[in-house]
């Protein structure tokens, strides 16, 4: 006879994020002046190593702290979703050498952090395009959502190998195909059903756009999805952000009023 499972052993222990190390709390808030979704252009690390006279490549790895206390930092605010650039379709650009850490570093850092995230309630997601990306680091991408598929916490969006042109091109391209296979009408199609050929369907709509370094720039992230965004540029290069640097551009954000075109 099969062994009855009761309905409580069943539910996944979610541990709490860890406490700021010097214990600062977030900012009191009202829960409508929380962003539900972040998105973060994680920029600096160049520069942080080079202040230090280090390789680039020592910038990245600083990188990871910087996120893992803003990831925890978001579940402690109340953040749903969080979307970081982690590698751009234009990064390839840049040295053979920088690709080939850049590529290898973001598959570690999935494999390391995967138990503790989900441990944390976290959804992880693969957000970018296929072609190019190295199939290793697509892998692991795909194990870390396999194991976090029915976590609720927070929504992380690793958009790796991500632009927010390719995924439109990427888009018109399958609406173009849908269209002539008869699937779709082109006279039918809205914003809403637009959304549906976007590497993540489901993604909400982005409310605060966080970027470090100083520089003022979107730099092609997600560019449909922040459409009514809220820009904040934090003067930090991106190591030396953790999750007070995430709070207090929380803090600006609910200063501002979102109109969305409404007068
Ligand atoms: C931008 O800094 C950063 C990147 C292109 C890499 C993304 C971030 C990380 C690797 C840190 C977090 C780790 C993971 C795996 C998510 P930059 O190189 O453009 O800096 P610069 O503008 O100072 O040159």
């Amino acid at each position: 006879m099969a062994k009855k499972v009761s309905k409580k052993s069943k539910v996944k222990k979610v541990l709490p994020p860890t406490p700021h190390r010097a214990g600062i709390k977030p900012p009191k808030l009202d829960a409508k002046q929380i962003p539900n979704h972040v998105a973060i252009v994680m920029d600096g690390n160049g520069r942080w190593a080079k202040q230090r006279g280090l390789a680039r490549t020592a910038g990245h790895e600083a990188g990871e702290k910087a996120l893992v206390d803003i990831v925890h930092g978001a579940i402690e605010i109340g953040v749903k979703e969080l979307s970081v650039y982690a590698f751009s379709t234009e990064n390839w650009r840049r040295s053979p050498e920088e690709v080939k850490f850049l590529m290898g570093f973001n598959r570690q850092v999935i494999h390391n952090r995967r138990d503790e995230l989900n441990g944390l309630g976290i959804k992880i997601r693969w957000v970018g395009r296929e072609k190019k990306l190295w199939a290793s680091v697509l892998n692991e991408l795909k194990e870390a959502e396999q194991l976090t598929k029915n976590n609720k916490v927070l929504t992380l969006n690793m958009c790796i190998n991500y632009g927010g042109r390719a995924e439109m091109l990427d888009a018109a391209v399958a609406i173009a195909k849908d269209a002539v296979r008869k699937k779709i009408k082109p006279d039918a199609l809205s914003e809403k059903s637009i959304s549906k050929y976007l590497y993540a369907p489901s993604m909400s709509d982005v409310d605060l756009f966080l970027r470090s370094s100083g520089e003022q720039r979107t730099s092609n992230f997600l560019m449909w999805q922040s459409a009514y965004a809220e820009m904040v540029f934090m003067d930090v290069l991106w190591p030396d952000a953790d999750r007070r640097t995430l709070w207090k551009a929380i803090e600006t954000y609910a200063e501002r009023e979102r109109r969305f075109g409404k007068a």
